[in-house]
């Protein structure tokens, strides 16, 4: 498993406006679109493509585009779904899926309440979109679905790690799979209640507001 973090001024920048709790829920949910759009240009970096000769109005020319198969994008219900149009944007012939996951706040695991996936993801290379990557238990969880469906090229966007939930999949994926992190900033650790800290409290609820 790789992780990569990507340092760069606008990153950081926006970074902080969502930190600050005093960041309304309209702003939140922009700046996560202008975020996820920069690690998304970072995490297509080994996208697969192919050569192909193309005329211009001037003189043939070579140049590159994205191969079969699409790749897919999966956003992880219900935060990873601010991430979507960010990543869209850059991937805009992705084909899309879909997982709900919650996580049980009791023992942190996650439980799945929807699973929209192509029963074959071979040779697919796979966009896993989860905003707060914290026990790592949700996206050990999606990895596996996607494992189970013969993926064997997974990148996780996520806005925030904690070192403990890297190290969690960095277990439970081993060496099965090429599997990388990208993410704009590894924060210091999980408080008792599963969150990150400082972090930015709950991504969803302030996203798209407190719903019990
Ligand atoms: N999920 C969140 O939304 N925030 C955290 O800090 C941890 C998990």
């Amino acid at each position: 498993m790789r992780t990569q973090v990507i340092e760069h001024p606008l990153v950081a920048h926006k970074l902080t406006l969502l930190r600050d709790s005093r960041t309304p829920s309209p702003v939140f949910r922009q700046l996560v679109d202008e975020l996820v759009t920069l690690l998304a240009y970072e995490a297509t970096h080994d996208v697969r493509t192919e050569t192909v000769e193309i005329t211009t109005p001037v003189a043939k020319a070579t140049g590159t585009k994205l191969t079969e198969p699409r790749p897919i994008v999966v956003p992880i219900l219900r935060a990873g779904l601010g991430m979507l149009e960010g990543m869209s944007k850059l991937l805009p012939s992705a084909e899309i899926g879909f997982l709900g996951m919650k996580r049980d706040e009791t023992t942190f695991e996650a439980v799945t309440y929807a699973n929209r996936l192509p029963e074959d993801l071979s040779g697919r290379q796979c966009y896993v979109l989860d905003p707060m990557l914290a026990t790592g238990h949700t996206l050990i969880a999606s990895i596996e679905y996607l494992l189970e469906r013969g993926a064997r090229d997974v990148t996780c966007v996520c806005i925030l790690a904690a070192p403990e939930g890297l190290e969690n999949i960095h277990k439970a994926v081993g060496d099965r799979a090429e599997v990388t992190i990208v993410v704009a900033a590894v924060d210091d650790h999980l408080n008792e209640n599963g969150y990150i800290v400082p972090g930015l409290g709950d991504a969803g609820d302030r996203l798209y507001g407190v719903v019990d």
